[in-house]
């Protein structure tokens, strides 16, 4: 049996339950998008593009306030050098097409990652995004790029215990909170809503310590053909959750 896909007016109509703050993609699923089309994983790449503007409208249009998406892991460096290139080269094409729209919808850009082994073009397009839409009030969007979650909590553990050895705080003073506010997050609230397109149910090494409660969202769908009615039905599903984080249910 397959069900008819709501209209995304529908959809938006039903979203009067409560709204994520925070909404999280690993946006999976490029290179089999190519494959079944006997496409070079590249072309997968570029046809997710689309997929990354209906995400970011979706969320403005349904008030979603922070959209963090995985774009490019620490691990994804062991891939290909001709893929890495591509996927490099699209950062930059993203940035020099969509910086501007991006600042006019009110959008801030920051991406999270270990920016330090980006090529030097790619930093400046980095640079450039991020200060050219630095007021943005409607929506924060993360873009984690060469991000691994392990290597972001070894970051903030080094930075505690720098900290530390410079007698700012002391060992008891590290707690969640000290911890949190060392992570590339540490300005947003943790995602309420995780997203993974092309159906894979693991983590991959992606906001390990963020998404302690947030609630999961598999999809069948590859990141090339999300579009923002996959996002509502994705927030239709968090809706019908009972949220308890380890209470009983009212
Ligand atoms: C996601 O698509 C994009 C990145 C990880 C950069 P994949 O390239 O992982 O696509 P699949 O999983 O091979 O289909
Ligand atoms: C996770 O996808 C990383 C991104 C979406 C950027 P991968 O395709 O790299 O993850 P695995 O290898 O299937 O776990
Ligand atoms: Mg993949």
């Amino acid at each position: 049996m397959t069900t008819p896909p709501a209209s995304a007016r529908l959809a938006e109509l039903r979203l009067n339950g409560a709204i994520p703050r925070h909404v999280a993609v690993i946006m999976d699923g490029n290179g089999r998008w190519a494959r079944e089309r006997g496409l070079e994983r590249s072309a997968g790449h570029q046809a997710g593009m689309p997929a990354v503007r209906e995400a970011v409208e979706g969320c403005l249009a349904a008030g979603v306030g922070v959209l963090t998406l995985f774009a490019f892991s620490q691990e994804n460096w062991q891939r290909p050098p001709a893929e890495i290139d591509a996927l490099m080269a699209l950062l930059e094409e993203y940035i020099a097409r969509e910086a501007e729209e991006l600042r006019e919808q009110g959008v801030t850009v920051r991406m999270l990652g270990d920016l330090e082994r980006l090529s030097p073009s790619a930093r400046a397009a980095v640079d450039a995004i991020q200060s050219a839409t630095a007021g943005g009030t409607r929506l924060a969007l993360n873009i984690c790029i060469s991000y691994g979650s392990r290597a972001e909590l070894v970051r903030a553990a080094r930075r505690l215990a720098e900290r530390v050895a410079a007698g700012e705080i002391t060992p008891a003073q590290v707690d969640e909170s000290t911890l949190a506010a060392e992570l590339y997050t540490a300005a947003w609230p943790d995602p309420d809503l995780l997203i993974r397109t092309s159906g894979e149910m693991r983590i991959s090494n992606f906001l390990l310590w963020q998404v302690a409660y947030a609630e999961f969202h598999v999809t069948p769908v590859l990141w090339p053909d999300f579009t923002r009615e996959d996002l509502y039905l994705a927030i239709l599903d968090f809706q019908r959750r009972d949220r308890r984080f380890g209470r009983v249910s009212a």
